[in-house]
């Protein structure tokens, strides 16, 4: 993940700004007849494709905020299911440690959630991205 990925989040003028990462083997993942699951216009949102949600340190994570982000939420993927196999448990952990970090800055907790998405299910990841923005604009 490169910084202009990040600068991209600046640049959204809708509020709230929302970053996602999503899984490419989950949320993300192609179904057979090659089409992208996951839906990509969301206004306001910026939906970063990553390898595993495992990757995701909480320096990246809290960086989202830093270039003015108003929530993060990561789509991981379902219990037993990480295409590393392992990649899940340290998701959980970093986000742990990221949501931590949060709180001692003063950001309210409810902008970041991680989430476990059923694998080829658009409907369940709109339903979740909507809750999520919605939970964001009662925060304003
Ligand atoms: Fe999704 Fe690892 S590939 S949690």
């Amino acid at each position: 993940m490169n910084t202009n990925t990040y600068k991209r989040i600046v640049r959204i003028n809708i509020r709230p700004k929302v970053v996602v990462f999503a899984c490419n083997w989950g949320a993300f993942k192609q179904d057979d007849r090659g089409e992208i699951v996951l839906p990509r216009k969301y206004p306001g949102t910026n939906i970063i494709r990553i390898m595993c949600s495992g990757r995701l340190s909480p320096a990246l994570i809290l960086q989202a905020f830093e270039l003015g982000a108003d929530g993060v939420l990561i789509l991981s993927c379902p219990e037993g299911e990480c295409h590393y196999s392992f990649g899940r448990k340290v998701a959980e952990k970093n986000f742990t440690a990221a949501n931590k970090i949060m709180r001692l800055l003063g950001y309210d907790e409810h902008r970041l959630r991680m989430e476990y998405p059923p694998k080829y299910e658009s409907e369940k990841v709109k339903e979740i991205i909507d809750s999520f923005v919605r939970g964001l604009k009662e925060l304003r």
